[in-house]
Protein backbone atom coordinates (compact mmCIF):
# COMPACT_ATOMS: atom_id res chain seq x y z
CA UNK A 1 0.00 0.00 0.00
CA UNK A 2 0.94 3.62 -0.81
CA UNK A 3 0.02 6.13 1.94
CA UNK A 4 -0.87 10.22 1.42
CA UNK A 5 -1.43 13.21 3.68
CA UNK A 6 -4.75 15.34 3.77
CA UNK A 7 -5.33 17.70 5.51
CA UNK A 8 -3.32 20.88 5.32
CA UNK A 9 -2.84 21.97 9.19
CA UNK A 10 -0.27 19.53 10.60
CA UNK A 11 -2.64 19.53 13.38
CA UNK A 12 -6.01 17.75 11.97
CA UNK A 13 -4.47 16.24 9.05
CA UNK A 14 -3.75 12.87 8.58
CA UNK A 15 -2.13 10.11 6.64
CA UNK A 16 -4.72 7.74 4.85
CA UNK A 17 -4.06 4.84 2.08
CA UNK A 18 -3.83 6.29 -1.33
CA UNK A 19 -6.91 3.94 -2.05
CA UNK A 20 -10.16 4.40 -0.22
CA UNK A 21 -12.73 1.49 0.28
CA UNK A 22 -16.73 2.54 -0.63
CA UNK A 23 -19.18 0.78 1.61
CA UNK A 24 -22.32 2.86 0.17
CA UNK A 25 -24.32 -0.94 -0.17
CA UNK A 26 -22.81 -2.31 2.99
CA UNK A 27 -25.47 -3.81 5.35
CA UNK A 28 -27.96 -3.66 2.45
CA UNK A 29 -27.39 -5.19 -0.46
CA UNK A 30 -24.07 -7.04 0.43
CA UNK A 31 -24.50 -8.54 3.42
CA UNK A 32 -22.73 -8.70 7.08
CA UNK A 33 -20.29 -11.65 5.97
CA UNK A 34 -19.10 -9.98 2.69
CA UNK A 35 -19.30 -6.59 3.91
CA UNK A 36 -17.24 -7.29 6.99
CA UNK A 37 -14.48 -9.98 4.51
CA UNK A 38 -14.36 -6.67 2.36
CA UNK A 39 -13.30 -4.57 5.57
CA UNK A 40 -11.00 -7.30 6.61
CA UNK A 41 -9.32 -7.63 3.10
CA UNK A 42 -8.75 -3.43 2.66
CA UNK A 43 -7.10 -3.66 5.97
CA UNK A 44 -5.22 -6.54 5.92
CA UNK A 45 -3.79 -4.74 2.70
CA UNK A 46 -3.18 -1.63 4.17
CA UNK A 47 -5.94 -0.23 3.41
CA UNK A 48 -7.10 2.97 5.84
CA UNK A 49 -9.23 5.35 4.38
CA UNK A 50 -13.26 4.09 4.17
CA UNK A 51 -15.63 5.75 2.92
CA UNK A 52 -19.56 5.76 4.36
CA UNK A 53 -22.36 8.41 4.53
CA UNK A 54 -25.37 8.96 6.90
CA UNK A 55 -27.40 8.46 4.20
CA UNK A 56 -26.30 5.13 2.54
CA UNK A 57 -28.24 3.21 1.60
CA UNK A 58 -31.96 4.83 1.62
CA UNK A 59 -32.95 3.58 -1.59
CA UNK A 60 -32.51 -0.26 -1.20
CA UNK A 61 -35.31 -0.61 0.93
CA UNK A 62 -36.59 2.79 0.88
CA UNK A 63 -35.38 3.62 4.88
CA UNK A 64 -33.59 6.80 5.74
CA UNK A 65 -30.19 5.11 5.49
CA UNK A 66 -28.00 4.67 8.46
CA UNK A 67 -27.14 0.73 7.18
CA UNK A 68 -23.70 1.69 6.13
CA UNK A 69 -22.86 3.65 9.22
CA UNK A 70 -24.10 0.79 11.44
CA UNK A 71 -22.41 -2.11 10.04
CA UNK A 72 -19.34 -0.20 10.25
CA UNK A 73 -19.91 0.30 13.42
CA UNK A 74 -20.46 -3.36 14.41
CA UNK A 75 -17.28 -4.04 12.25
CA UNK A 76 -14.89 -1.44 14.14
CA UNK A 77 -16.03 -2.74 17.81
CA UNK A 78 -15.60 -6.05 16.69
CA UNK A 79 -12.13 -5.93 15.27
CA UNK A 80 -11.01 -3.13 17.87
CA UNK A 81 -10.48 -0.60 15.07
CA UNK A 82 -8.99 2.70 16.19
CA UNK A 83 -7.46 5.89 15.12
CA UNK A 84 -5.29 3.56 12.41
CA UNK A 85 -8.48 3.61 10.07
CA UNK A 86 -9.76 7.20 8.71
CA UNK A 87 -13.64 6.97 8.41
CA UNK A 88 -14.97 9.48 6.36
CA UNK A 89 -19.18 10.07 6.36
CA UNK A 90 -21.46 12.65 4.83
CA UNK A 91 -24.45 14.95 5.58
CA UNK A 92 -27.29 16.13 4.11
CA UNK A 93 -28.21 14.01 1.73
CA UNK A 94 -30.35 11.83 4.23
CA UNK A 95 -34.04 11.77 3.11
CA UNK A 96 -36.31 13.51 5.63
CA UNK A 97 -38.95 10.84 5.41
CA UNK A 98 -38.45 6.68 4.26
CA UNK A 99 -39.68 6.54 0.79
CA UNK A 100 -38.36 10.07 -0.05
CA UNK A 101 -35.02 10.62 -1.64
CA UNK A 102 -32.36 13.65 -1.64
CA UNK A 103 -33.66 15.05 -4.67
CA UNK A 104 -36.84 16.13 -3.00
CA UNK A 105 -36.73 15.68 0.52
CA UNK A 106 -33.14 16.30 1.56
CA UNK A 107 -32.03 17.27 5.50
CA UNK A 108 -29.71 19.80 4.31
CA UNK A 109 -27.38 22.19 5.38
CA UNK A 110 -28.51 24.00 8.27
CA UNK A 111 -27.03 24.35 11.57
CA UNK A 112 -29.46 22.54 13.20
CA UNK A 113 -28.98 19.16 10.74
CA UNK A 114 -24.94 19.45 10.89
CA UNK A 115 -25.48 19.32 14.51
CA UNK A 116 -27.85 16.67 14.93
CA UNK A 117 -26.68 14.20 11.58
CA UNK A 118 -23.18 14.32 12.71
CA UNK A 119 -24.19 13.34 16.32
CA UNK A 120 -26.26 10.63 14.58
CA UNK A 121 -23.40 9.29 12.43
CA UNK A 122 -21.38 9.37 15.60
CA UNK A 123 -23.49 7.28 17.50
CA UNK A 124 -24.10 4.68 14.82
CA UNK A 125 -20.23 4.56 13.76
CA UNK A 126 -19.01 4.05 17.57
CA UNK A 127 -16.63 7.06 17.00
CA UNK A 128 -16.69 10.69 19.59
CA UNK A 129 -15.17 12.21 16.43
CA UNK A 130 -15.99 11.73 12.95
CA UNK A 131 -12.37 11.56 11.55
CA UNK A 132 -13.30 13.44 7.71
CA UNK A 133 -17.23 15.00 7.63
CA UNK A 134 -18.47 15.99 3.97
CA UNK A 135 -21.17 18.26 2.94
CA UNK A 136 -22.57 15.28 1.06
CA UNK A 137 -24.69 18.09 -1.38
CA UNK A 138 -25.25 21.35 -1.78
CA UNK A 139 -28.33 23.44 0.12
CA UNK A 140 -29.26 26.28 -1.78
CA UNK A 141 -31.78 27.22 0.78
CA UNK A 142 -29.63 28.04 3.62
CA UNK A 143 -27.68 30.65 3.89
CA UNK A 144 -23.37 29.78 2.92
CA UNK A 145 -22.29 31.06 5.81
CA UNK A 146 -24.70 29.05 8.37
CA UNK A 147 -23.57 25.71 7.11
CA UNK A 148 -19.55 26.64 6.99
CA UNK A 149 -19.88 28.54 10.79
CA UNK A 150 -22.03 25.61 11.90
CA UNK A 151 -19.28 22.64 10.35
CA UNK A 152 -16.39 24.51 11.92
CA UNK A 153 -18.26 24.69 15.32
CA UNK A 154 -18.39 20.46 15.05
CA UNK A 155 -14.18 20.77 14.42
CA UNK A 156 -13.59 23.52 17.63
CA UNK A 157 -16.12 21.06 19.62
CA UNK A 158 -13.72 17.99 19.00
CA UNK A 159 -16.61 16.13 17.24
CA UNK A 160 -15.17 16.29 13.71
CA UNK A 161 -11.48 16.02 12.59
CA UNK A 162 -11.14 17.30 8.72
CA UNK A 163 -14.43 18.74 6.48
CA UNK A 164 -14.75 18.06 2.78
CA UNK A 165 -17.07 18.71 0.46
CA UNK A 166 -19.25 16.71 -2.60
CA UNK A 167 -21.38 17.34 -5.41
CA UNK A 168 -21.16 20.68 -5.19
CA UNK A 169 -20.09 23.57 -7.92
CA UNK A 170 -17.01 24.52 -7.56
CA UNK A 171 -18.14 27.82 -7.25
CA UNK A 172 -19.82 26.94 -4.26
CA UNK A 173 -16.80 25.13 -3.00
CA UNK A 174 -14.71 28.23 -3.35
CA UNK A 175 -17.28 30.58 -1.57
CA UNK A 176 -17.69 28.51 1.08
CA UNK A 177 -13.92 28.02 1.60
CA UNK A 178 -13.30 32.23 1.30
CA UNK A 179 -15.85 32.59 3.78
CA UNK A 180 -14.20 30.21 5.72
CA UNK A 181 -10.97 31.67 5.05
CA UNK A 182 -12.28 35.19 6.11
CA UNK A 183 -13.69 34.01 9.34
CA UNK A 184 -10.54 32.60 10.19
CA UNK A 185 -12.73 29.01 10.67
CA UNK A 186 -11.25 25.56 8.97
CA UNK A 187 -12.78 24.63 5.52
CA UNK A 188 -13.52 22.54 3.07
CA UNK A 189 -9.87 20.27 2.28
CA UNK A 190 -11.41 17.51 0.60
CA UNK A 191 -13.43 17.05 -2.40
CA UNK A 192 -15.42 14.22 -3.53
CA UNK A 193 -16.85 13.86 -6.89
CA UNK A 194 -17.65 11.34 -9.77
CA UNK A 195 -14.16 10.83 -11.94
CA UNK A 196 -12.77 8.26 -14.11
CA UNK A 197 -10.57 8.02 -17.35
CA UNK A 198 -13.49 8.86 -19.31
CA UNK A 199 -14.83 11.89 -20.17
CA UNK A 200 -18.33 12.43 -19.61
CA UNK A 201 -20.46 15.12 -21.24
CA UNK A 202 -21.27 18.03 -19.12
CA UNK A 203 -24.19 19.11 -21.59
CA UNK A 204 -26.59 16.89 -19.71
CA UNK A 205 -29.15 18.40 -16.93
CA UNK A 206 -29.50 16.68 -13.77
CA UNK A 207 -31.34 15.67 -11.21
CA UNK A 208 -30.91 18.52 -8.96
CA UNK A 209 -30.24 21.32 -11.25
CA UNK A 210 -31.09 22.45 -15.17
CA UNK A 211 -27.53 23.98 -15.62
CA UNK A 212 -26.05 19.65 -15.30
CA UNK A 213 -24.57 17.46 -12.30
CA UNK A 214 -22.22 19.24 -9.95
CA UNK A 215 -21.24 15.66 -8.72
CA UNK A 216 -19.20 14.89 -11.68
CA UNK A 217 -15.76 16.55 -11.97
CA UNK A 218 -15.33 18.63 -15.18
CA UNK A 219 -12.81 21.64 -15.99
CA UNK A 220 -14.23 24.01 -13.21
CA UNK A 221 -12.98 21.63 -10.75
CA UNK A 222 -10.28 20.33 -12.39
CA UNK A 223 -8.72 23.60 -12.63
CA UNK A 224 -9.96 24.71 -9.30
CA UNK A 225 -7.78 21.86 -7.71
CA UNK A 226 -4.56 22.43 -9.95
CA UNK A 227 -4.55 25.85 -9.12
CA UNK A 228 -4.84 24.85 -5.00
CA UNK A 229 -2.83 21.79 -4.93
CA UNK A 230 -2.77 21.45 -0.95
CA UNK A 231 -6.48 20.37 -1.15
CA UNK A 232 -7.46 16.26 -1.69
CA UNK A 233 -9.46 15.25 -4.60
CA UNK A 234 -11.29 11.74 -3.77
CA UNK A 235 -13.33 9.89 -6.57
CA UNK A 236 -16.32 7.98 -6.88
CA UNK A 237 -17.59 6.00 -9.27
CA UNK A 238 -14.15 5.33 -10.74
CA UNK A 239 -14.45 2.10 -12.08
CA UNK A 240 -17.76 3.16 -13.52
CA UNK A 241 -19.51 0.51 -11.50
CA UNK A 242 -17.95 -2.37 -13.49
CA UNK A 243 -19.06 -0.37 -16.47
CA UNK A 244 -15.14 -0.46 -17.81
CA UNK A 245 -15.79 -4.45 -18.37
CA UNK A 246 -19.54 -4.50 -18.70
CA UNK A 247 -20.74 -3.37 -21.13
CA UNK A 248 -24.52 -3.23 -19.56
CA UNK A 249 -23.62 -1.13 -17.11
CA UNK A 250 -21.50 1.60 -18.85
CA UNK A 251 -24.88 1.61 -21.54
CA UNK A 252 -27.15 2.33 -18.29
CA UNK A 253 -29.17 5.48 -18.07
CA UNK A 254 -27.41 6.44 -14.85
CA UNK A 255 -24.32 6.70 -16.92
CA UNK A 256 -25.50 8.94 -19.63
CA UNK A 257 -23.14 11.39 -19.39
CA UNK A 258 -20.48 8.96 -21.30
CA UNK A 259 -22.40 8.13 -24.39
CA UNK A 260 -20.40 10.19 -26.79
CA UNK A 261 -18.16 9.20 -29.52
CA UNK A 262 -14.77 10.23 -27.42
CA UNK A 263 -15.37 6.87 -25.21
CA UNK A 264 -15.07 4.48 -27.69
CA UNK A 265 -11.69 6.24 -28.45
CA UNK A 266 -10.26 6.14 -24.77
CA UNK A 267 -11.56 2.89 -24.62
CA UNK A 268 -9.44 1.13 -26.89
CA UNK A 269 -6.48 3.09 -25.73
CA UNK A 270 -7.70 1.65 -22.40
CA UNK A 271 -7.65 -1.74 -23.89
CA UNK A 272 -3.83 -1.44 -25.58
CA UNK A 273 -2.30 0.08 -22.68
CA UNK A 274 -3.68 -2.26 -20.46
CA UNK A 275 -2.37 -5.31 -22.55
CA UNK A 276 0.92 -3.15 -22.66
CA UNK A 277 1.98 -3.23 -18.78
CA UNK A 278 0.12 -6.77 -18.58
CA UNK A 279 -2.69 -5.07 -16.35
CA UNK A 280 -6.96 -4.69 -16.37
CA UNK A 281 -8.41 -1.93 -17.99
CA UNK A 282 -9.99 -0.90 -14.07
CA UNK A 283 -6.59 -1.34 -12.98
CA UNK A 284 -4.88 0.79 -15.38
CA UNK A 285 -8.04 3.43 -15.13
CA UNK A 286 -6.92 3.58 -11.15
CA UNK A 287 -3.40 3.73 -11.72
CA UNK A 288 -3.97 6.62 -14.14
CA UNK A 289 -5.68 8.59 -11.30
CA UNK A 290 -3.63 7.62 -8.60
CA UNK A 291 -0.46 8.70 -10.41
CA UNK A 292 -2.19 11.73 -12.45
CA UNK A 293 -0.82 15.35 -12.41
CA UNK A 294 -3.93 16.12 -10.39
CA UNK A 295 -3.40 13.25 -7.99
CA UNK A 296 -6.50 11.21 -6.83
CA UNK A 297 -7.85 9.14 -4.14
CA UNK A 298 -10.08 6.42 -5.60
CA UNK A 299 -12.91 5.00 -3.49
CA UNK A 300 -13.57 1.58 -4.95
CA UNK A 301 -16.54 -0.64 -4.39
CA UNK A 302 -16.72 -3.94 -4.50
CA UNK A 303 -19.14 -7.15 -3.66
CA UNK A 304 -16.45 -9.65 -3.65
CA UNK A 305 -12.91 -10.26 -2.74
CA UNK A 306 -11.71 -11.36 -5.96
CA UNK A 307 -12.83 -7.26 -7.57
CA UNK A 308 -11.05 -5.81 -4.37
CA UNK A 309 -7.87 -7.79 -4.71
CA UNK A 310 -7.98 -6.32 -8.51
CA UNK A 311 -8.24 -3.16 -7.45
CA UNK A 312 -6.17 -3.16 -4.49
CA UNK A 313 -3.02 -4.57 -6.86
CA UNK A 314 -3.37 -1.22 -8.97
CA UNK A 315 -1.75 0.80 -6.15
CA UNK A 316 1.26 -1.08 -7.40
CA UNK A 317 0.75 -0.13 -11.16
CA UNK A 318 3.06 2.14 -12.06
CA UNK A 319 2.06 3.91 -15.65
CA UNK A 320 5.22 4.52 -18.10
CA UNK A 321 5.40 8.38 -19.14
CA UNK A 322 4.76 6.62 -22.77
CA UNK A 323 1.33 5.04 -21.38
CA UNK A 324 0.45 7.97 -19.57
CA UNK A 325 0.99 10.09 -22.93
CA UNK A 326 -1.25 7.29 -25.10
CA UNK A 327 -3.97 7.69 -22.33
CA UNK A 328 -4.00 11.39 -22.64
CA UNK A 329 -3.73 11.77 -25.93
CA UNK A 330 -7.04 9.82 -26.76
CA UNK A 331 -10.63 11.75 -27.26
N1 LIG B 1 -20.24 11.40 -2.83
C1 LIG B 1 -21.17 10.77 -3.49
O1 LIG B 1 -22.22 11.34 -3.83
C2 LIG B 1 -20.97 9.34 -3.88
C3 LIG B 1 -21.74 8.77 -4.92
C4 LIG B 1 -21.52 7.44 -5.27
C5 LIG B 1 -20.57 6.71 -4.56
N2 LIG B 1 -19.86 7.27 -3.54
C6 LIG B 1 -18.86 6.49 -2.77
O2 LIG B 1 -18.01 5.81 -3.67
C7 LIG B 1 -18.06 4.40 -3.41
C8 LIG B 1 -17.90 3.65 -4.70
O3 LIG B 1 -18.96 4.00 -5.58
P1 LIG B 1 -19.43 3.07 -6.75
O4 LIG B 1 -19.86 1.78 -6.21
O5 LIG B 1 -20.35 3.88 -7.59
O6 LIG B 1 -18.06 2.94 -7.54
P2 LIG B 1 -17.31 1.90 -8.42
O7 LIG B 1 -16.06 1.56 -7.69
O8 LIG B 1 -17.21 2.49 -9.79
O9 LIG B 1 -18.25 0.62 -8.56
C9 LIG B 1 -18.19 -0.48 -7.71
C10 LIG B 1 -18.90 -1.64 -8.36
O10 LIG B 1 -18.24 -1.94 -9.58
C11 LIG B 1 -18.23 -3.33 -9.78
N3 LIG B 1 -16.82 -3.77 -9.78
C12 LIG B 1 -15.85 -3.45 -8.90
N4 LIG B 1 -14.70 -4.08 -9.22
C13 LIG B 1 -14.98 -4.80 -10.31
C14 LIG B 1 -14.20 -5.66 -11.12
N5 LIG B 1 -12.92 -5.91 -10.84
N6 LIG B 1 -14.79 -6.25 -12.18
C15 LIG B 1 -16.10 -6.02 -12.47
N7 LIG B 1 -16.89 -5.20 -11.75
C16 LIG B 1 -16.32 -4.62 -10.68
C17 LIG B 1 -19.01 -3.96 -8.64
O11 LIG B 1 -20.37 -4.09 -9.05
P3 LIG B 1 -21.19 -5.41 -8.66
O12 LIG B 1 -21.20 -5.43 -7.18
O13 LIG B 1 -22.55 -5.16 -9.25
O14 LIG B 1 -20.44 -6.55 -9.26
C18 LIG B 1 -18.85 -2.91 -7.55
O15 LIG B 1 -19.88 -2.96 -6.60
C19 LIG B 1 -19.39 4.18 -2.70
O16 LIG B 1 -19.40 3.01 -1.92
C20 LIG B 1 -19.50 5.43 -1.87
O17 LIG B 1 -18.71 5.28 -0.68
C21 LIG B 1 -20.04 8.58 -3.21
Amino acid sequence: MKYRTIGMNPKTSREVSVLALGTHLFGTVTGEATSFALLDRYVQAGGTFIDTAGNYAFWVNGTQGGESEELLGRWRRSRGAGEEIVIATKLGARPQAPGTSFTDNAEGLSARVIRESSQRSRDRLGMDRLDLLYAHIDDPKVPLGETVEAFAAQVAAGTVGLLGVSNHWAWQVERARSLAAAAGLPGYEVLQYQHSYLRPRTDLPGSRSPDGIPGMAGGDLLSYLRAEPQLTMVAYSSLIRGGYVRPDRLAAAEFAEYDHPGTRVRLAALREVAKDADATVNQVVLAWLIGAQIPVIPVVGASSVAQLDESLAAVNLELTTEQRARLDAAR
